[in-house]
């Protein structure tokens, strides 16, 4: 983590999400720092994915808080309630924030270049020069410098979740939110793609990752957390975390992965 400053960046307090009467999100209260690189693990349906479209405003939450660099996400306060943004307020607090699927998302139409410019153009109101420039800067930093006006159908799975990645990164984000960014990938395009975020974590990008691979998490993060039924159960640091003190329930989960 870059020193400094170590005001949080992400404040989640009590967040509660309920879909119909289901309550997957069970109050999540959670810190992440400037500069600070969090892992998340938790069984498949513990309200990771969730949690992180809350952040991300693909959810709405109904209960509790999150702030992004000290902005209410999702609401403004009046008269001490509680008022749904406007949609312009709701893209403005998004743009800053970076999200990375499991499944890539890149459009199928466009080339690697054109989805990397996309945003930047039509959100930002970016020159396409600039953004071009700016997006052949960032396919060179992921590896795919080659593969610019080549279409994601072409694309291996590694090459696509990189080439997202870049997509990502175009808006100059804050925050990079990263949903199991390489479940989805065979084991020989894995490798590839952690290199890719680990070289992201070394700039002082702050982040935070959902991920099942332990030697990844345990080598990138600064804090891995595990939630579990909609709730954070265990924090640490990944020594710590993956160490011989870890609570009984961490060592049950971790035992189901390997
Ligand atoms: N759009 C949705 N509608 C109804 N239930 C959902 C929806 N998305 C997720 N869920 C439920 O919320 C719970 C948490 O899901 P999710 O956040 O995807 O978990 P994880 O990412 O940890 O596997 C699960 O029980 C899931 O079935
Ligand atoms: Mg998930």
């Amino acid at each position: 983590m870059s020193g400094g400053d170590r005001r949080p960046l992400v404040r989640a307090v009590g967040v509660r999400k309920l879909f119909g009467q289901t309550e997957v999100l069970r109050g999540v209260d959670l810190e992440v720092l400037r500069g600070e690189v969090l892992c998340i693990i938790g069984p498949s349906g513990s309200g990771k994915s969730t949690f992180l479209r809350c952040i991300n405003q693909l959810e709405t939450y109904q209960g509790g808080k999150i702030f992004v660099d000290d902005e209410l996400i999702g609401y403004e306060e009046a008269a001490g309630r509680l008022r749904p943004l406007t949609n312009r307020r709701v893209v403005m607090q998004r743009r800053r924030i970076g999200m990375v699927f499991q499944q890539f998302n890149l459009f199928w139409h466009m080339t690697v270049l054109e989805n990397i410019i996309e945003a930047p153009v039509r959100v930002l109101g970016q020159p396409v020069a600039q953004a071009r420039d700016n997006a052949m800067r960032l396919l060179e930093r992921v590896g795919l410098g080659a593969k610019a006006d080549a279409y994601p159908m072409k694309l291996s799975g590694g090459q696509q979740q990189r080439a997202a990645i870049a997509r990502a990164l175009a808006m100059s984000p804050e925050l990079m939110l990263f949903d199991e960014p390489t479940s989805a990938l065979d084991p020989e395009t894995t490798g590839e793609v952690l290199a890719v975020i680990s070289e992201l974590a070394s700039t002082g990008m702050t982040m935070i990752i959902v991920t099942h691979e332990m030697g990844f998490a345990r080598q990138v993060a600064d804090r891995v957390v595990l939630m579990e039924e909609g709730q954070i159960c265990h924090q640490a640091a990944p020594d710590q975390f993956f160490g011989e003190q870890a609570p009984a329930r961490l060592k049950a989960f971790l035992s189901t992965i390997h």
